[in-house]
């Protein structure tokens, strides 16, 4: 079953078939919500909005650890994050959608691990691929079978927020090498890893970044809502393609 993490924008799934909701305890405390199981063209999948079924939960206030972890405890073929970003790159406009393939983590003082404390041994996860390479393959190929490829590669900056960033800080991250940045792929990812379950992200384009393009004053969402819509759209479609083969 495939598990998808909707951000900002994508707080529920229009072609979704709900056939439950479950509330899961988790030893490090709350998820975000109820689980949402329900089928995509027959296919079962699970759904948790990131930042709550009321976009409630801002960035550094997100439980990631429980919200993982609940999720790990389904049978998962792997988790799909859904989520949105500020384009640096200048192909990156608002609208685009992206599979990064790299992430530069940014954030500070938020819950990032499962292996703390005496009674964990210390454990170093590997994290040179940070994304699933088969589960990127699946979205990639998915978008082609739609014929409606999206762009593969580049790299996430993670940001802390949840305030947006300067335009100097921008040109930092851009020197760093970063494409894009959001503020909710760390510790995500890096848990998911930690979990030993498959983890991909699907970046929607929600505005240039700070100092880029038309964000040389000021950031415009607004002006983006309706191309950020479109590209929702084919969010919906690329997850259902994708339903279909993530079964198992
Ligand atoms: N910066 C950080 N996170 C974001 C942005 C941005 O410009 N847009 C969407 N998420």
């Amino acid at each position: 079953m495939l598990a998808i993490i909707g951000g900002t924008g994508l707080t529920k799934l229009a072609n979704l078939n709900i056939s439950r909701r479950q509330v899961v305890r988790t030893p490090y405390g709350d998820p975000s919500g109820a689980l949402t199981f329900g089928e995509i063209n027959g296919n079962e999948v699970v759904f948790l909005a990131r930042h709550g079924y009321g976009h409630t939960l801002s960035p550094h206030e997100i439980n990631y650890r429980a919200n993982l972890w609940a999720l790990a405890q389904q049978k998962l073929a792997g988790i799909v994050s859904v989520a949105s970003v500020g384009g640096i790159r200048a192909d990156l406009a608002p609208g685009k959608l992206i599979v990064p393939e790299q992430i530069i983590d940014y954030t500070w003082g938020r819950k990032h691990t499962y292996f703390e404390g005496t009674d964990k041994p210390v454990t170093h996860v590997d994290f040179t691929q940070p994304f699933s390479v088969p589960l990127r393959e699946m979205i990639l190929s998915s978008s082609k079978e739609l014929n409606d490829p999206v762009l593969d590669g580049g790299v996430y900056a993670c940001t802390q927020g949840p305030r947006l960033e300067t335009a100097a800080e921008i040109r930092r991250l851009e020197s760093d090498g970063a494409d894009m940045v959001g503020m909710t792929g760390m510790p995500e990812a890096c848990l998911a890893r930690e979990l030993g379950v498959p983890y991909a992200m699907l970046a929607v384009v929600a505005n240039w970044a700070a100092g880029k393009n038309d964000s040389t004053q000021e950031i415009h969402l607004r002006a983006a809502n309706e191309v950020v819509a479109e590209a929702l759209q084919k969010v919906h479609r690329i997850l259902e393609c994708m339903s279909g083969v993530c079964t198992v």
